[in-house]
């Protein structure tokens, strides 16, 4: 559901990125350098490190990871077969520190972090930081950080539409939560009760997406019921946006120092390149 997301017209992030990225790609792949093996954090379909490989200057080699098991072994053995890199594939999840198993391909590696798309949006300041700091460790010394960053915007306008398309994927992506409660843990849920709205907030700049109550209902999971009044809500996400003095300031909680930032001309998205200090 997140790819069709990505092809949707009014989802900038994505085409944002893909765009900046292909403009720039030769200072791009020189401020990266040489050798690098990438680890990609919350790979999904992995779709976006071939954009980054094609610029790269001799990547060594790629190791996907992401929390969703079946799609990440599909993709990253697809990824595999279709390239002649050597790639590697770790089921974990990114709010955790995580340890990269010694093997011919992780051996000695020189890494760039990468972890595009703005997820690292949905990360409170706090689980950003800790996300951070673990990533610092993960990676090692001498390691660079590619991510991508939504930027803040004037227009709400750009992020209503982003986050509450006209064809209505995003709201079948957000309701989906509803149907996976239902179909992997067995709660009890009048989803019909249930709509999706969209609310930017200020201080700091952010999208929240709400499964608002239409009418009075129950949500019941195991011994427990859930009363809604028509109106309340379940907060499912934040997509935080930043500017590039909170990124700074983001990253000084860290070990990670901006070397670079490339943005569009609109000012919508940057790719920031981190090195460990
Ligand atoms: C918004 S998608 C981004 C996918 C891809 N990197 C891109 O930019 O198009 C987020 C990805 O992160 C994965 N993910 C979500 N929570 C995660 C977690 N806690 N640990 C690891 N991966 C996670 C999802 O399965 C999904 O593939």
């Amino acid at each position: 559901m997140f790819d069709r997301i990505t092809r949707l017209d009014a989802y900038y992030p994505t085409r944002t990125e893909r765009l900046l990225v292909e403009r720039q790609h030769s200072e791009i792949a020189s401020a990266i350098g040489s050798g690098r093996t990438v680890f990609e954090y919350g790979s999904g379909s992995s779709e976006k490190i071939k954009q980054l490989l094609g610029l790269m200057t001799e990547p060594r080699g790629y190791v996907a990871m992401d929390i969703s098991r079946e799609h990440l072994l599909e993709n990253a053995s697809a990824l595999a077969r279709d390239s002649n890199l050597s790639v590697g594939a770790i089921c974990a999840d990114f709010n955790t520190e995580i340890h990269i198993p010694e093997t011919d391909l992780t051996r000695d590696a020189s890494w760039l972090g990468f972890f595009p798309g703005s997820t690292i949006g949905n990360f409170s300041q706090d689980a950003a930081v800790r996300f951070l700091n673990n990533a610092a460790s993960t990676l090692g010394q001498d390691a660079k950080f590619l991510i991508g960053f939504d930027l803040q915007k004037s227009d709400p306008q750009i992020l209503h539409r982003a986050y509450d398309d006209p064809e209505g994927v995003t709201a079948a992506f957000n309701l989906n939560l509803l149907h996976r409660m239902v179909r992997d843990l067995g709660a009890e849920i009048e989803i019909d009760a249930f709509e999706h709205e969209v609310r930017i907030k200020e201080h700091p700049q952010r999208m929240e997406m709400h499964l608002v109550a239409r009418r009075d209902t129950t949500i019941s999971l195991d011994a427990n019921a859930f009363h809604f009044s028509a109106g309340d809500s379940l907060h499912t996400e934040n997509s935080f946006k930043y500017t590039p003095e909170e990124i700074d300031a983001l990253a000084a909680q860290t070990p990670w120092r901006r070397e670079a930032m490339w943005t569009d001309p609109a000012g919508l998205f940057a790719m920031c390149l981190f090195s460990d200090s």
